[in-house]
């Protein structure tokens, strides 16, 4: 019998069956775009803000550095000049510390340490310790320090020595420059406040912007969802309508909607096939009710009710045909239903076939010939089965006179075709296309040839896609058919596996 070529694994649910729950929890769509926008807005907002954050400060460093250097070096020069003039001195000091909008204070100590000038409010400001011991005068320009007063603001310090002409010769000083950098730090501070209100509200609209972008896109994704939650068995024709939809999803919607066409197709096939079933077990069920009810209606004797029982059998082996030939369609029809695939002598298989039918088309009066050689790889039964099937319809079709011809002819790569052909009545043309289908049969031939149930080329269709072959036919009126089979070659991928008998 048949075997599937895979197993459903053991845990997975059966058709049907509620999905288990997800133990993960998976965010939506619309909440990881909105995620996504804000964590790249931050990030970029935060370079942004980061990068011209340190260039601001610092310009701004090194702008009040080169402030104070040039403010040392103009004392450095006044007090080589002007330090035997204390006036002098005293008054270039106080021009030099308010000569500008920026705040300076300015202390000159003697070579002892004594405070000789010193800028107003100095004192309680920036006091004498807060400045690193001044450089020689040889030396480069020291680095200034950076000092936060308590109360009175922030301030970059630096002193140097330098000498003084003091008219008995050379002294050396100590000039101590603050300048006040408050209104910068200020303003770094305010800047700051600004890139962060920046940065939330920039974050606050990537999110909205972000929300809104994924309503927008998943919009298509809710109407596919809304047309699969309305289509029911009953409604299989509707479809989904893809207007200004985005590309992505248009393939997504031409799909889904493919999918609807076939299972409509199918749904058709299937309640087709209902009819056909049913109109097909009318007829031998109701000889089988016809025939007893008469012989009920009154008193038989013995061999007369023997009569209707061998009767009967008749009409039980042709249901029962009936139901083994649509087993094996159905069971054929499953992805994954195999055949055994064996290497074998057709001609010999056919010349089986032909002395099986012999005494029958001895009686009908039909000669019947094999001719040709070949090998097939695949199920011998099965093979058997089909050209069976295609003999029986010739010799049903062919009158007394005619002849029926059973050919092999082998094709490139070990492939080979088997035709059955006939001179008998022939199929009318707008019913050839049909002969395959299940419980198809002429009207001629439901007329003439009474008992036959339509399932004959259906199973040898079916056989055929088992050995991932072909089956084709071609008829004349009055003139004859000719049923074309063709096996693949031994190499060709076909649905490989166990023995199928039926
Ligand atoms: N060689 C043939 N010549 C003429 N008509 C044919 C021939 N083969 C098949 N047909 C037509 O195709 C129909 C379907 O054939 P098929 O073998 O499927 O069914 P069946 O022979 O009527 O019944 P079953 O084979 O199930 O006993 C036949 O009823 C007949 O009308
Ligand atoms: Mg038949």
């Amino acid at each position: 019998m048949y075997s599937k070529s895979s197993e459903r694994p053991a845990s997975a649910p059966e058709p049907g069956e509620p999905a288990p729950d997800n133990p993960t929890r998976v965010w939506s769509i619309a909440k990881r775009f909105r995620l996504v926008y804000a964590v790249s807005t931050a990030v970029l907002l935060l370079l942004t803000a980061g990068f011209l954050y340190l260039a601001l400060e610092r310009s701004l460093d090194a702008r009040d550095h080169a402030l104070l250097a040039s403010k040392v070096q103009v004392l450095r020069v006044l007090l080589r000049q002007e330090s035997r003039h204390t006036d002098v001195l005293v008054s270039e000091v106080e021009h030099e510390a308010t000569e500008s909008a920026l705040r300076y204070y300015i202390r000159i100590l003697d070579g002892r340490g004594r405070m000789l000038i010193e800028t107003p409010g100095m004192r309680d400001h920036v006091p004498a310790a807060v400045f690193d011991d001044p450089s020689p005068t040889s030396a480069a320009l020291p680095q200034d320090v950076a000092y936060h007063a308590r109360s009175h603001g922030s301030f970059l310090a630096l002193s140097i020595q330098t000498p003084a002409d003091t008219g008995g010769g050379l002294d050396m000083r100590t000039v101590q420059v603050a300048l006040d950098v408050s209104a910068d730090l200020a303003l770094l501070a305010d800047y700051r406040r600004t890139l962060a209100t920046m940065l939330g509200f920039g974050m606050t609209f990537a999110m909205v912007v972000g929300g809104w972008l994924a309503r927008k896109s998943t919009q298509p994704l809710i109407e596919i969802t809304a047309s699969a939650q309305d289509i029911t068995a009953s409604r299989l024709d509707e479809r989904i309508v893809v207007s200004r939809w985005p590309a992505e999803l248009v393939d997504l919607a031409a799909a889904f909607n493919a999918m609807l066409d076939r299972l409509e197709e199918s749904f058709t096939r299937l309640s087709h096939f209902s009819g056909e079933l049913a109109h097909a077990l009318r007829t031998p069920l109701g000889n089988l009710r016809g025939e007893a009810e008469v012989a009920l209606a009154r008193g038989r004797t013995p061999e007369e009710y023997r009569q209707v029982l061998l009767s009967g059998i008749e009409e039980y082996e042709r249901l029962s045909r009936m139901v083994d030939g649509l087993l094996f369609i159905a069971r054929s029809d499953d992805p994954n239903a195999v055949v055994e695939r064996v290497r074998f002598d057709a001609a010999k298989e056919i010349e089986d076939v032909r002395e099986f039918h012999q005494p029958l088309a001895a009686e009908q009066g039909v000669d019947v010939t094999c001719e040709g050689n070949g090998w097939v790889t695949g199920d011998r039964m099965l093979f058997r089965r089909a050209v069976t099937n295609l003999v029986a319809n010739a010799l049903q079709h062919t009158p007394a006179g005619g002849s029926v011809r059973i050919c092999l002819h082998p094709q490139e790569g070990e492939a080979l075709e088997v035709s059955v052909s006939d001179t008998g009545r022939g199929i009318e043309p707008e019913n050839l296309p049909r002969i395959f289908d299940r419980f198809f049969r002429t009207d001629r031939s439901r007329a003439t040839v009474p008992g036959g149930s339509g399932l004959g080329l259906a199973i040898v269709r079916s056989i055929m896609r088992l050995h991932g072959g072909n089956v084709s036919a071609r008829s004349e009126l009055e003139r004859g058919t000719t049923v074309r089979l063709w096996f693949p070659p031994a190499s060709a991928p076909a649905r490989a596996g166990k023995m199928t008998t039926l």
